[in-house]
């Protein structure tokens, strides 16, 4: 995405308090980000506050400004894509009917990028017939429009009117830009840790975050494919568009993944599994008494040997990961063989800058024909994308 055209522009609503953060989560993703505001828009956000966010001038005039005598005929032929948020009644009403009278909707005239379309106002706006009836002709006329969030609006009432999070807007961004070759393919993931239970209070986890399988997860998605993503639980907010399966146990992920792998052309099990379980869960918290207290474990289903000894019946791309301390290749070497992958992503965990909890990762991949495969230290998802390239290569050799 390096380098993609945004135009983002802001009308005037309470919203557009989420502009700056739109444009940040862009601009962090090294797109290249314009911004025109109407004067409406002003009132709710200072045009400096975009532009120091953006690195660019942004225009909010079509006459007496900054801007340049085509700006307006340049802005939306430039840009790959045009995201409008947060999107009024107004501006929606005059993209739908042809007017132009200030600079955002004349440039919107003169337009050619893809349009994402971001509605939020009142819940009554919103209902409008009028309203309703524009988004309509809009969408048969190719722009996208993400459905606004239902909740509690700036005005008080309750209803659907609220620009969804600046994050979901992004991800939107991200699918409507990336090359969708992927969409052939239903994808399931595992991520995060398992936690398995001592009472109510108090169980045994280990240090995953789930970043790289949420990553993987979204990186599946932004490239088309129908993605089942199997969490343990993180801190992290599912995308929109992923069907989202959330568990605790290593045996509710067990369970989880068994239900949804019929039809899976790949499934990448990210996540870390708690190898143990403690024998029983106590009914009431345990009571603090001895000075010394063991607790009897017992072991847990390792969940991907189990899909790779019954690969034979449901024919798909394998992927497992190895987090070690020592002796990477040789013990990521031994698990592709003992639970039958087409390929492991290893993973030295005692890294500072690899593997669990960290934004980056360097990563060994290994093939069950021996092949290995360095990657730089790269962004997780970089690496998601790495991971799926070479899932998407094996998939076509195989079947
Ligand atoms: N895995 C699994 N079920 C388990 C344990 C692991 O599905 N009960 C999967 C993980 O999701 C990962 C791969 O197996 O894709 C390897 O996990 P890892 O923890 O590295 O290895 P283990 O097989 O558990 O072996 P060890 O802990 O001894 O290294």
């Amino acid at each position: 995405m390096k380098g993609k055209k945004v135009l983002v522009g802001v009308t005037g609503g309470i919203a557009a308090y989420k502009a700056p953060e739109l444009v940040r989560l862009l601009v962090k993703a090294d797109f290249q980000v314009e911004v025109a505001m109407t004067e409406s828009a002003t009132w709710f956000v200072t045009p400096l506050t975009l532009e120091t966010l953006s690195g660019n001038k942004v225009i909010a005039r079509m006459f007496g400004g900054d801007e340049t005598p085509m700006d307006h005929i340049r802005c939306g032929q430039d840009a790959d894509l045009i995201i409008i948020a947060p999107a009024t009644a107004n501006i929606i009403g005059k993209m739908a009917h042809g007017i132009g009278d200030d600079f955002l909707s004349t440039c919107m005239l003169a337009a050619t990028a893809t349009t994402l379309i971001c509605p939020a106002m009142n819940d009554r706006m919103f209902l409008n017939p009028a309203v309703q009836d524009n988004l309509n002709l809009l969408q048969e006329r190719g722009f996208h429009v993400m459905a606004p969030g239902s909740g509690e609006l700036a005005c008080g009432t309750e209803g659907p009117g609220r620009l969804p999070d600046p994050a979901d807007i992004f991800e939107q961004a991200q699918i409507l830009l990336s090359e969708r070759d992927l969409a052939d393919l239903k994808i399931l993931v595992t991520a995060g840790p398992t936690t398995e239970h001592i009472d109510p209070v108090r169980f045994i986890s280990n240090r995953s975050s789930g970043k790289m399988g949420y990553a993987l997860a979204r990186a599946a998605l932004r490239r088309g494919a129908e993605v089942v993503l199997v969490s343990g639980p993180t801190n992290m907010k599912p995308p929109p568009g992923i069907h989202f399966c959330p568990v605790q146990t290593a045996e509710e992920m067990k369970r989880k993944v068994f239900e949804h792998r019929s039809g899976c052309h790949v499934i990448i099990k990210a996540a870390a599994v708690s190898d143990y379980r403690p024998k029983e869960m106590a009914r009431q918290k345990v009571k603090k008494g001895a000075d010394s207290v063991s607790l009897h474990m017992v072991k847990n289903p390792d969940i991907l040997a189990l899909l790779g000894q019954t690969k034979k019946d449901h024919p798909c791309i394998l992927v497992g990961f190895a987090a070690e301390t020592e002796n990477l290749l040789n013990n990521a070497q031994k698990k592709i063989t003992a639970k039958n992958l087409d390929m492991i992503v290893a993973n030295d965990v005692s890294r500072k800058d690899a593997g669990f909890q960290t934004d980056t990762n360097a990563v060994k991949i290994i093939y069950a024909d021996g092949r290995v495969e360095d990657s730089p230290l790269m962004g997780k998802i970089d690496v998601a994308h790495l991971i799926l390239d070479r899932a998407r290569a094996l998939k076509d050799k195989s079947f």
